[in-house]
């Protein structure tokens, strides 16, 4: 199989403060048994009020690059994944753009919720086949804590904020995304959404009372969905690529609920070394994620030459994709 693109360098941020289940105890009728339990978080990173979506993906950003060894004017296009960007319009990757000085490159911003990572590295790897495109830089990045109803204990508890980098570039070798796949199923759009702010409820002061700009959730409903399509995209991408589980080094879920990867791990009979985890200590930080798990093993140097790396995601929309990744720069 053609890989068309590798990773050349990736990058994360992590705000400074950690707001902990016991903090959450004092503001909604919750406990830590119950999230550590339900959900397996302990603490998840909070954004400072005036920190955007930007700040955080800024960060990310420079540090993919820098580990990749690149300038910004080498950057041809920057994808931003997110549910929380900095405006409705313009784009955050237009601004992330700016600060970083990547004047060649092309920006914009792509929504597909917790799946948005996966999704921008299956677009970023059709872009490189073209020959006007060498390096993009793909960022999750979330700032959850702004869309959050901290009287909900149903959703406050289980998100956090980060964001995620990563630079890829073409490959002729045999390292890089061995194939990445997409999908949705639009009948459950009204599962997981934000629903103010946009045209269907334009901020108001009635949106505002009815706190329609925040994060509303049908816990069970994706909880169900979740288990089913990881499974489902897991053994999909595994035998087009003709490989078996157990070649599979790494599982990197998106880190919703450690009960939804848990799940996974036994239908796949994948043991549970295999796992990527950052859940405990980030929650789940949509599309930010992925990319922050995964540059986090990179810069612990976990990830070997030639290690198989299978991610999957699942989110909003709803949406869903996965990708097999040949880990290394050659
Ligand atoms: N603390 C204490 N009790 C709680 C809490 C809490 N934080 N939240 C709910 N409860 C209570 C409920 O009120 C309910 O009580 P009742 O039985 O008296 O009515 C009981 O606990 C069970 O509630 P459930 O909602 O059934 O709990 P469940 O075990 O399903 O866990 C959860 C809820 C954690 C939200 C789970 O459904 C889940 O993780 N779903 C998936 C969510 C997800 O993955 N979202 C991200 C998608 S990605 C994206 O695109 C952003």
């Amino acid at each position: 199989m053609q890989i068309k693109a590798k990773v050349l360098g990736t990058g994360y941020f992590l705000p400074d403060r950690i707001l902990s289940n016991h903090d959450l105890e004092k503001i909604v009728d919750t406990n830590n048994e119950w999230i550590v339990e339900r959900t397996g978080i302990r603490e998840r990173r909070i954004a400072e009020p005036d920190m955007r979506c930007s700040d955080l993906a800024y960060e990310a950003a420079q540090m993919a690059l820098k580990n990749a060894n690149l300038s910004p004017e080498d950057l041809d296009l920057i994808i931003v994944a997110t549910d929380t960007p900095d405006y409705m319009f313009p784009a955050t990757a237009c601004v992330v753009q700016a600060r970083l000085g990547a004047k060649k490159a092309g920006a914009f911003d792509l929504e597909a919720g917790c799946t948005g990572f996966i999704y921008a590295m299956s677009v970023a790897e059709k872009f490189l086949l073209s020959p006007d495109f060498n390096h993009i830089m793909i960022i999750g990045s979330e700032v959850m804590s702004k869309i959050m109803d901290y009287t909900d204990r149903g959703t406050c508890i289980l998100f956090g904020d980060g964001a995620g980098a990563m630079v890829l570039g073409k490959s002729a070798g045999t390292c890089g995304i061995v194939n990445a796949e997409i999908g949705a199923d639009g009948t459950g759009a009204g599962l997981l959404l934000q629903p103010g702010g946009g045209s269907a409820f334009p901020a108001s002061h009635e949106s505002i009372d009815k706190k329609l700009h925040y994060l509303k959730m049908s816990g069970n409903d994706i909880y169900k969905f979740a288990t089913r399509i990881i499974v489902e995209i897991s053994e999909r991408l595994l035998n087009k690529a003709g490989l078996g589980i157990e070649q599979v080094d790494f599982f990197l879920p998106h880190q919703a609920n450690i009960r939804i990867i848990n799940s996974a791990l036994k239908r796949l009979k994948i043991p549970a070394e295999k796992v990527l985890l950052n859940l405990e200590h980030c929650g789940n930080m949509s599309a930010a994620s992925i990319p922050v798990a995964l540059a986090q093993a990179d810069e612990k140097q976990l990830l070997k030459s030639g290690a198989i790396i299978l991610t999957v995601g699942f989110g909003t929309g709803l949406t869903y994709g996965g990708a097999l990744i040949r880990w290394g720069r050659d």
